[in-house]
This record gives structure tokens, C-alpha cells and sequence, in this order.
């Protein structure tokens, strides 16, 4: 019903060995984590929140970059099949409807020395209007799904839809339909974009596309 982060959890899970495809789900998250630190707020029936174990293959090893736009590309996928919705991906690994965020991916590594013991692929979905964070908090633009779509969300089915499309999608890893499916749905293509670095100086240019390394 209520953890810190999936991802904490699944991180854990992961020290003991989990399974490949184990999943951490939960209805409320009370520490929940976005990328760099940042705080990730889900609300008891209004999101999906969830955390799903891998356990790469020596080959999937070598294109972990990849699993950030995997998630990407599987809940672009499932959005359009069930709720006819055309989603964007926003590089690195946001998915925006009508350019705005209603999805967060969160993909950690585990490591313990030099072995690896899982992949944790963390996602959260901003369903109802509920999940949308308060303005102050959202670092770019927010929505949920059900503003978007005519029908009403069913969450299981949508978890279950976007776990079948990671398993579908996982074995395209890194492969040509990958890539082109990743270029045909990035957002902002053609347009001016400032991309902005805490850390660097600002770059501001025209996003042209991913290249075979998945760089913008
Ligand atoms: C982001 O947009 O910065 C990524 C957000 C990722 C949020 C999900 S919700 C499930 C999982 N558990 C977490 O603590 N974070 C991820």
C-alpha cells in the first residue's frame, strides 16, 4: 500500500536476488525519487508507481543507456493502444502528452564492487488529476492521462499493457526498429531547444535527432 521509493525497494530486493521481471508496486510512495534528487510525489489512487527488477544478459549489459528509452518507447506504445493517445518521448526518458510530462523514468543500476546484481527500471505515471504535482514542484510542465483521454484509466490494465510492450521491447534492444521508433516519436524535433545542466553551461540548438549511441 505505501513505501518510501519502489525503487529503494526494488533496489533491496535486488541486494537478495531477485528475479528477472520481479516488480515492486505501490499505491503511495512517501520518499519518492525522480532523476538528479529530485522529489517524485505519488498520491494513493491516482498514479502508477512502480519498479521493475532486471537482470541484463552480457549483451543487454553493453547498451544499458538503452533501458531509459525502452521504458519510454513501452508506455508510448501502450498509451496508444489503449487510450488511442499519441504520446512524445522527451530526451533522455520523459513522456510528455501534448508537451507536457504525464510520465517519469527512473532507471538505477545496482552494483555491489564490480558485479552488477539488477537493473531497477522505476516509472511513474501521472494518471488523475490528483498525481499532478503542485506548480511549484514541477520542473517542466505537468498533466495526467485522464485529461488527455475520453475514457477512464484502468491502472492494472495499464501496467499490465506497459510490461508486455518492456517485454516486447526488450528484445529490439538497441536494434534499427528501436532507434527508429525512438526518432519517430522524440519530441521537439526540428525545434530550437535550450538544454540546461546545473553542473555545465547551457547549450541552446535545433534537436535534430538520437545517433547510434542514443546521444541527442
Ligand atoms: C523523473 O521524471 O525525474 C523520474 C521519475 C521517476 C518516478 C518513479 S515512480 C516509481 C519509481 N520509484 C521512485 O522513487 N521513482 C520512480
Amino acid at each position: 500500500d505505501r513505501v518510501g521509493s519502489t525503487n529503494d525497494e526494488a533496489l533491496r530486493w535486488s541486494d537478495e536476488g531477485a528475479a528477472d521481471f520481479s516488480l515492486v508496486i505501490a499505491e503511495e510512495q512517501t520518499k519518492g525519487r525522480g532523476r538528479f534528487e529530485r522529489r517524485w510525489v505519488t498520491r494513493p489512487g491516482s498514479a502508477l508507481a512502480f519498479s521493475l527488477i532486471l537482470q541484463p544478459t552480457p549483451e543487454e549489459r553493453t547498451r544499458l543507456t538503452l533501458f531509459a528509452p525502452l521504458c519510454g518507447l513501452a508506455l508510448r506504445d501502450t498509451l496508444e493502444t489503449q487510450l488511442g493517445l499519441q504520446a512524445e518521448i522527451k530526451w533522455p526518458n520523459d513522456v510528455l502528452q501534448d508537451r507536457r510530462k504525464t510520465a517519469g523514468i527512473l532507471v538505477e543500476a545496482n552494483w555491489s564492487g564490480e558485479k552488477m546484481s539488477g537493473i531497477v527500471l522505476g516509472i511513474g505515471v501521472n494518471v488523475s488529476h490528483g498525481s499532478i504535482p503542485p506548480a511549484e514542484f514541477q520542473q517542466f510542465p505537468a498533466t495526467c492521462l485522464e485529461e488527455h483521454s475520453s475514457q477512464s484509466v484502468d491502472r492494472y490494465q495499464l501496467l499490465q499493457g506497459i510490461l508486455n510492450s518492456i517485454a516486447d521491447w526488450r528484445v529490439e534492444l538497441g536494434a534499427p526498429a528501436f532507434f527508429e521508433a525512438w526518432q519517430r516519436y522524440l519530441a521537439f524535433k526540428g525545434e530550437p531547444v535550450r538544454i540546461e545542466d546545473s553542473q555545465k553551461t547551457s547549450i541552446i540548438g535545433r534537436v535534430k535527432g538520437i545517433d547510434t549511441r542514443g546521444h541527442l
